[in-house]
């Protein structure tokens, strides 16, 4: 029989602020459950990383985990924007492999005295990770940081393709308006539902089938396919049956979610204990909003963010503006360094001054899960990131979808069309819409029955992660699961 000390786990996520946080998540709750776990930064993202995360310093502290960072190949002064991810992708795969596969197999001893790996915990969109693991013989278990949906929607490109569905059919260019609502017949159980408009942007973008991101996306699904078993951050009373689905394409899914409340089941606090700053992030948080909150009236702010990545041009940027400024409505807004090109704080500063001064809050970047959990937020306006859409509902707090690319358009379908939390306002951006959709989910009927279906879901979300919740007993198989493969 192994001890259960001789288990060691490899994470590896992808270098982007989307991935890192999760499977840090991930990585510490496996290490509370007694595996060895060797976390992979590179270093540009571990510098990053450290700066600006108290997090990473306590984690560093944890008796069975560690860091351990590898070069990205790509130049010391490359901005290394994510919406260029395939040239970091590919860097990885071809620079860095040495220095991966030697923490994966070392050559020598281990400084710490520490097991061999005996699995490897991966990105799906890692093929670095996929490739040298295969190479030699260790078996990995994938993670997704996409929610169920739009992981569904990715495994079914190939079929989409087959079936004449993407790239779409060129006479319907001309048309594109109509063309869009078109609804998709080659994703089972979202037949009829789903529109192509609602597809992962890269199915929307692809001109040919040989189109950079599509090919990228079936790579990525056909690692996923070849793991020992994928993990998603997702919970059964959220994405059950399309949990179904993806279990009948690779039938060992283990459903986590939402990882950052299990992970508080599992360190000392508990999953209702307040939070605090335990997250990890890319840029320093402006944590003077919170004060700027709590002098806020309940349920009267809008939040708003739009992920670590997004970008608007200064024209979508200013129409969005107005429309917030036109519903009148008190808002604490994440305006990122590089959210639009020049200095956009000088464009709104004069209405701020203006209009807005008593009820508009601006930062840089906000302590996110804590912002959503305060009484003062009434709605999140939000991109529809993974990570941001299941904090939101782990918060209870209804959502406006303002969509960019990626799983974004999928997620914010779901949001507006299944599980009825939230408004998509996907395609249909400028001032008179923000404001329409501000009012609806801050005003009246529909604003209660929102928040009403937000509530119950948060309620579902924190059960999963309890003992004997979904999220709780996938987790204990995983740990059975990865203990079993040192034997
Ligand atoms: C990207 C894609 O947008 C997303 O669709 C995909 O699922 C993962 O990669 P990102 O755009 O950063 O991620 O969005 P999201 O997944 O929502 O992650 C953003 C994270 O940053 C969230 O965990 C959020 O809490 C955090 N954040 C954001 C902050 O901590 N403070 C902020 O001010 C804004």
């Amino acid at each position: 029989m192994t001890e259960v000390g001789e288990a060691h786990v490899l994470v590896s996520p992808f270098p982007a602020q989307g991935h890192v946080p999760p499977m840090l998540k991930l990585a510490e709750i496996l290490s509370h459950a007694g595996l060895h776990v060797t976390f992979v930064n590179t270093d540009n993202i571990h510098r990053r990383f450290l700066a600006s995360s108290p997090a990473l310093q306590r984690l560093a502290g944890l008796p069975r985990f560690r860091f351990r960072t590898i070069p990205d190949g790509l130049p010391e002064d490359h901005p290394r924007p994510f919406l260029q991810f395939l040239d970091l992708e590919e860097s990885l795969r071809t620079r860095s492999r040495e220095h991966y596969r030697e923490l994966l197999v070392p050559t020598g001893k281990d400084p710490d005295g520490w097991p061999p790996v005996t699995c490897a915990v991966a990105d799906g969109i890692l093929r670095l990770a996929s490739e040298v693991a295969a190479e030699m013989e260790i078996p990995v278990i994938f993670v997704r940081t996409s929610g169920a949906c739009a992981v569904w929607a990715y495994l079914c490109i190939p079929d989409l393709i087959k079936g004449g569905e993407i790239p779409f059919p060129e006479e319907e260019e001309e048309k594109e308006e109509d063309g869009l609502d078109e609804t998709i017949r080659g994703v089972p159980g979202m037949e009829g539902f789903l529109r192509r408009r609602d597809l992962p942007s890269f199915c929307r973008n692809a001109k040919s089938t040989s189109d950079r991101s599509l090919q990228f996306v079936t790579n990525a699904n056909a690692n996923v396919r070849r793991g020992r078993g994928l993990i998603l951050n997702t919970f059964e009373a959220l994405e059950g049956p399309v949990l179904s689905h993806i279990r009948s394409a690779i039938p060992i899914s283990y459903a986590l979610g939402p990882l950052h409340l299990l992970s508080r089941t599992f360190d000392d606090c508990g999953a209702d204990a307040p939070l605090s700053s335990n997250s990890a992030s890319l840029w320093q948080e402006d944590r003077s909003c919170l004060k700027w909150l709590d002098s806020q009236p309940q349920r009267s702010v809008v939040y708003i963010s739009f992920g670590s990545v997004t970008m608007m041009s200064r024209d979508e940027l200013m129409e969005f503006w107005h429309g917030l400024v036109d519903s009148g409505k008190r808002f604490l807004w994440v305006v990122r360094p590089d959210l639009a090109e020049g200095k956009i704080e000088e464009a709104i500063q004069e209405d701020l001054e203006k209009e807005t001064k008593e009820r508009g809050c601006l930062v840089g970047w906000a302590p996110q899960e804590e912002v959503l959990a305060h009484p003062a937020v009434a709605c999140f306006l939000t991109h529809s990131g993974w990570n941001s859409t299941l904090e939101s509902v782990a918060a209870g707090v209804p959502m406006i979808c303002w969509p960019f690319f990626a799983d974004q358009p999928v997620n914010s379908r779901f949001v507006g069309d299944v599980w009825r939390f939230g408004v998509d306002m996907k395609d249909k951006r400028g001032r008179s819409v923000v404001e329409r959709m501000v009012r609806e989910v801050m005003e009246g009927e529909r604003a209660e029955e929102l928040r009403r279906s937000a509530g119950e879901m948060a309620e579902l979300a924190r059960r999963s992660v309890g003992e004997g919740g979904s999220s709780y007993r996938d987790f204990e198989n995983l740990v059975k699961d990865i203990k079993a493969m040192s034997r």
